[in-house]
C-alpha cells in the first residue's frame, strides 16, 4: 500500500515521516490555509522535509485551464521535486490534464465522487485520480463502492493511473479500500496511527517489558 500524509503541518509531517513507510503527502488549499503561513514557504518547507523524491500533491485553483496549466508550471519551477498538481475533475481541469500531460507535468485528478469522473481522467492522462470517499458517505453515497468501481474500470480498460483515495474520517474506511484494491491513500496524522494501533499490541509489549524486568532489571539487550 502506497500511503500518503494528507496535511500542511511541518511536525506533523516530521514525526510521520520519521516513523512510517510514507510516500509522500497531499495538500489541498483548505489543508493549506490551516497553517496561517505564506503557501510558498509551507510547500517549500515541506519539500525539504520529504526530500525531492517524495510525492508532494498540490491543488491548483484555477478554473480556466490556461490558468490551471500557469500555476502548474509555476509550482514546478518555484517548488519541484517529485510534484504533483492536483486538479479538480471540472471540464476545464480534464482539458488541462491533458495539457500538462503533452508538458511532461504530472496530475492528479481531485474532487472525484464517481467512477465515470476517474475514468475521464485517467482517459485524459492523469497519474492519480482522487476519490473523496467520507464526502460520498457523508452525502449517502457509498464511498468505498466508488473506489472499488475505479479499480475495476482501470482494470478493464488497462489504465496506467493509480487510485489515491483520500477523505477519510476513520480506519474502517482506509481498510475497505484497501480490501478493494485501491493502490494508495492519503490520511490524516491521526489515522496513520490509528492504522497501528491495538490496545492489546500495547499491553503485550508492556507485559514482556514487566516480565524481563522481573528477571533481569532495568534495561534493555544492549549494554
Ligand atoms: C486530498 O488531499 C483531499 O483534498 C482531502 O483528503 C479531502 O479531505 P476532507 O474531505 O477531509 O476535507
Amino acid at each position: 500500500m502506497l500511503y500518503l500524509l494528507d496535511t500542511a503541518n511541518l511536525d506533523a509531517i516530521k514525526r510521520a515521516f520519521d516513523l512510517y513507510p510514507l510516500g509522500g503527502v497531499t495538500t489541498n488549499p483548505t489543508i493549506i490555509s490551516k497553517e496561517k503561513k505564506n503557501f510558498l514557504d509551507i510547500l517549500r518547507d515541506i519539500r525539504e522535509v520529504i526530500g525531492k523524491d517524495s510525492m508532494l500533491h498540490v491543488q491548483a485553483l484555477g478554473t480556466k485551464a490556461d490558468e490551471i496549466v500557469r500555476e502548474a508550471e509555476y509550482l514546478c519551477e518555484a517548488v519541484g521535486g517529485n510534484l504533483y498538481i492536483k486538479i479538480p475533475v471540472i471540464p476545464e481541469g480534464i482539458k488541462a490534464v491533458k495539457m500538462l500531460k503533452k508538458k511532461g507535468i504530472k496530475t492528479t485528478a481531485t474532487a472525484i465522487f464517481t467512477a465515470e469522473q476517474a475514468l475521464m481522467a485517467a482517459s485524459a492522462g492523469a497519474e492519480f485520480v482522487a476519490p473523496y470517499v467520507n464526502r460520498i458517505d457523508n452525502i449517502g453515497g457509498n464511498g468505498v463502492g466508488v473506489v472499488s468501481e475505479i479499480v475495476h474500470l482501470f482494470d478493464t480498460f488497462g489504465m496506467d493511473a493509480k487510485v489515491l483515495a483520500a477523505s477519510f474520517k476513520n480506519v474502517q474506511q482506509v481498510h475497505e479500500v484497501a480490501l478493494n484494491g485501491g493502490h494508495a491513500v492519503t490520511v490524516s496524522a491521526d489515522i496513520m496511527d490509528g492504522l497501528l494501533y491495538h490496545p492489546l499490541t500495547d499491553w503485550s509489549v508492556n507485559q514482556f517489558i514487566k516480565d524481563w524486568e522481573g528477571a533481569y532489571g532495568e534495561g534493555k539487550l544492549t549494554f
